[in-house]
């Protein structure tokens, strides 16, 4: 009987806009197609936070409060809450310590990680080391995303792709071989070039310029940029499966970053993974950012059983990447 103390998803809820941008709006606002963006990415529709004086930490914290309620738990009992996000609400403060206050957190301390697409691989990784060495039992790992605060809507190369989300999980100490069990956590400062913002931060303050420039938005040269996404994603799946002993056959649910449909099937392809084990929403959501991943275990939650092998997998700017391996807890 396994004693030692890993850190498991013992919840999972998400929140989503309820207003959809769906591919025929973007064929009135740039000069695209649904067939283009549908053979291209796999992206039908995502959806856009338009509710006044919301921001990300407003998607979060209704996340948060869900997972709160669905898990039976009270605000006061967490003890951490990290926020996986590249669109905090405010370049500072952070954007975990507004979301505990406005769900009434007061017990717990928070901060947010910004590794972009790959936030919450590396959020949920840093939140399991406290739960492990037994320092905190309850801590949430958030992963939320207002993108259209910094996607230029006449910039077909990226307006397609990106839209809002949250989703948060729990973590909390499991003694019976569930939980996390490893990870793989990877970066290449010099990809910062390929995918970035390129003002509004330090190296080039906001101003008149910038803004008539159009730098306050996400930019990326996206071809490159998918390159390296099927080379980093398969490669750490790859690696944590190879030291965990684990085929293809024991793993029941691969989770990749919804990033390109075809960088999906092109990692699965790599990895011999049949599709029917590999979590979608892509066309639903388009890429969430730090959101895709808890998005997909909020929607196949149901799906899920006790003991079930699942890697996590997701590439973003930075560059950031990696693989996390967990078994399912519930
Ligand atoms: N509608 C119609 N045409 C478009 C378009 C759109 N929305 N966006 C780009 N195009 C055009 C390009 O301008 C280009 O035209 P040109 O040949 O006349 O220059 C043509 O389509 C092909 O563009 P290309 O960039 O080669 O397309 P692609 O097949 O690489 O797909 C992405 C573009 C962005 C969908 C794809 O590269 C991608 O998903 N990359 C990964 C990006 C990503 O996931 N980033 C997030 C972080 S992980």
């Amino acid at each position: 009987m396994p004693t030692k103390i890993r850190a498991a998803i013992t919840g999972v809820h998400g929140w989503l806009p309820e207003t959809k941008l769906t591919n025929l709006d973007l064929e009135k606002m740039v000069e695209t197609s649904d067939e283009w963006i549908v053979s291209r990415t796999g992206i039908k529709e995502r959806r856009i936070l338009k509710t006044p004086n919301w921001a990300t930490s407003d998607m979060a914290a209704e996340a948060v409060k869900g997972l709160l309620e669905k898990t039976g738990h009270k605000p006061g009992e967490i003890d951490l809450l990290i926020v996986a996000t590249v669109t905090a609400d405010m370049v500072f403060p952070d954007t975990a310590n507004t979301v505990c206050d406005k769900i009434g957190a007061k017990n717990a301390f928070g901060f947010d990680i910004n590794a972009a697409c790959s936030g919450f691989l590396y959020a949920l990784s840093t939140g399991a080391q406290f739960v492990q060495n037994e320092t905190y039992k309850k801590v949430v790992v958030v992963g939320a995303d207002m993108m259209s605060s910094i996607i230029d809507y006449t910039d077909r190369n990226t307006c397609v792709i990106f839209g809002d989300g949250a989703a948060a999980v729990l973590l909390e100490p499991r003694k019976d071989g569930t939980g996390i069990q490893d990870f793989i956590l990877r970066g290449d400062g010099s990809g910062r070039e390929l995918l970035h913002m390129k003002a509004g931060g330090s190296l080039k303050p906001a101003s008149l310029e910038t803004v008539m420039a159009r730098e306050h938005y996400a930019w990326q040269d996206g071809k490159r940029v998918f390159v390296h996404a099927v080379k980093g994603m398969t490669g750490t799946c790859e690696e944590v499966m190879r030291r965990n002993h684990l085929t293809i056959d024991d793993v029941q649910w691969v989770v990749p970053h919804q990033a390109n449909m075809r960088i999906i099937t092109s990692v699965a392809e790599h990895m011999n993974c049949p599709m029917e084990k590999v979590m979608l929403n892509i066309d639903k959501y388009g890429n969430t950012t730090a959101a895709t991943l808890p998005l997909c275990l909020w929607d196949y939650e149901s799906k899920l059983k006790k003991g079930d092998n699942i890697i996590l997998t997701a590439f973003g700017g930075g560059f950031t990447w990696g693989a996390v391996y967990l078994k399912w807890a519930y």
